[in-house]
């Protein structure tokens, strides 16, 4: 009998209101926490009170960029909960996680580990974060410190390729104040074929979209991703995001609008980057047993069928190889291995897109694309999107005025809320939204976004710069 997510909540996602005071971290991790407790139970048609939170034998949080708590985040959360008061002197265990963007999905491995081997009955992962009501220039000085992180200098490193920094001087950055240029290069490639080279102290801010750009040009020149197919990512993000209710925009943008938003760096624009929000989320993991022991209702559980994890650098290169960005197909390979269960058996999956290259490398790894043929994946999905794909999207909902038609769930059962480029990001957040969806699949209640069917679904989580990659495959229980 496998550990099982026993309850989620998500609180709404929000930009920030002007004049109002900006929601802490923990406070939106609070609220989550206290809806997932409730899920647990089964909402008001079922016999279930639910959980409290003195039932938690442990809690695990990841880190928070924008709050103040930046030592033992989950010690913070568990205090300003009242967790150790709850728990009355009996053992709890509290960690927190730091593997970036890969934290839920880690986390979610974790907690199930703590119940099948360190005697918890049940744990929470929390997460919470609130860039989207800061500005862009308290963002970007937290968001560019995290990542320009020491290299493998002195022993392997490059230093970075005239061809990158004139570029990378030429997109501006927003810091540098000229970046509105709409002159998009899209050559792909650094000045040396295959090669992209990366001096993280020389990037211009946004430092972490101006990375993501070295391997998107990477994947260009190797792989011959298109300049289209990268904008496509972003527009089939908008159309999945149109239909989830905590989505704050429901207009899908084309590939036209994608490429004509702000330039950001080379072969990025401002809608294909993960969008600031504010949010938090928490799900909670038990066993069989101790489900039982509370009454929840064995219909909403969804098993934790096996995960995998690996690592990659912590930055680009200054040459990227073809092993170099292996870890989301390692992570990927481990997790088939342990759940015991084949990429053809799957039916819903969680990719994440944090940038464009990063959701067509995630298809390839986890066995939807052959390797190099993410960016033709993507591009058939935007085809039959963009033009009805005879009356398929058409049984899924009228076409807008932006031309595009939403896919039929079974057609497309990837992301069907949107992802970091549709729903938006709330920095180490996002992989819980990938999570929450999965969980709303598996039971069966995702509405208009329903995959018919699904039984089993698979959640990646990035971290850093391709840095940390986390894949759980997750099975209904009944
Ligand atoms: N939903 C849909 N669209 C949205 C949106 C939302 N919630 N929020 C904003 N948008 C749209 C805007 O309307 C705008 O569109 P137009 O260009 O057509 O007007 C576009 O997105 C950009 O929005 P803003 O102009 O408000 O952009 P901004 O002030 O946020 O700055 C940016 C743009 C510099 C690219 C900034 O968003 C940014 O730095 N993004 C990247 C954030 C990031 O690095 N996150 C971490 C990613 S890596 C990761 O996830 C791994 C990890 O370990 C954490």
């Amino acid at each position: 009998m496998l550990p099982r997510i026993v309850g989620v909540g998500v609180t709404p996602l929000s930009q920030g209101a002007a004049g109002a005071a900006a929601p802490t971290p923990t406070a939106l991790i609070l609220q989550a926490l206290r809806l997932a407790l409730a899920d647990a139970g089964g909402g008001a048609t079922s016999a279930s009170r639910g959980l409290q939170l003195s039932d938690l034998d442990g809690l695990i949080a990841l880190p928070s960029l924008m709050g103040s708590e930046q030592f033992m985040m989950a010690h913070a959360v568990a205090g300003a909960a009242g967790l150790f008061e709850a728990r009355q002197g009996r053992r709890t265990i509290v960690r927190t996680l730091d593997v970036g963007g890969a934290g839920p999905v880690a986390a979610l491995l974790m907690a199930a580990r703590m119940v099948a081997h360190e005697g918890c009955g049940s744990v929470a992962v929390v997460a919470g974060d609130t860039p989207g009501s800061a500005t862009l220039e308290e963002f970007l000085a937290r968001a560019d410190a995290a990542c320009r992180l020491p290299g493998p200098e002195p022993l392997t490193r490059a230093a970075a390729t005239p061809a990158l920094a004139s570029r990378a001087s030429r997109s501006g950055g927003l810091a540098g104040g000229s970046g509105s240029s709409k002159s998009a290069d899209t050559s792909g490639g650094g000045g040396s074929g295959v090669a992209a080279a990366a001096d993280q102290w020389t990037v211009p801010s946004p430092v972490i979209p101006n990375l993501y750009d070295v391997i998107a040009r990477w994947q260009m020149a190797r792989h011959g991703v298109t300049r289209e197919q990268l904008a496509m990512v972003a527009s089939l993000m908008t159309l999945q995001a149109s239909r989830h209710p905590l989505a704050l925009q429901r207009r899908p943008r084309t590939v036209k609008q994608v490429l004509s938003s702000r330039q950001v760096a080379p072969v990025a624009t401002a809608l294909e980057c993960a969008k600031r929000v504010d949010g938090a989320a928490a799900i909670i993991v038990a066993s069989p047993a101790f489900a039982r022991q509370h009454g929840l209702p064995e219909a909403r559980a969804v098993e934790v069928l096996g995960g995998g994890e690996a690592s990659g650098p912590p930055v680009p290169p200054a040459d990227i190889t073809d092993t170099m960005y292996a870890s989301a197909a390692q992570a990927a390979a481990a997790a088939f291995a342990d759940a015991g269960v084949a990429p053809g058996q799957v039916h819903y999956w969680s990719l994440y897109d944090c940038f464009p290259v990063c959701f067509i490398r995630a298809l390839e790894a986890v066995g939807l694309a052959p390797e190099g043929g993410g960016g033709r994946y993507v591009e058939r999905a935007y085809k039959a999107a963009a033009s009805g794909d005879g009356g398929a999207a058409a049984r899924a909902g009228g076409e807008g005025q932006h031309g595009l038609q939403a896919l039929p769930p079974q057609d497309f059962p990837i992301n069907t809320h949107g992802g970091l480029l549709g729903l938006g990001a709330p920095w180490e957040v996002p992989a819980m939204h990938g999570i929450a969806e999965a969980v709303s699949q598996l039971r069966g209640d995702a509405g208009d976004r329903q995959v018919p069917g699904a039984r089993r679904a698979l959640v990646y989580g990035n971290g850093g710069i391709l840095s940390a990659s986390a894949v759980a495959i997750l099975g209904r229980c009944n």
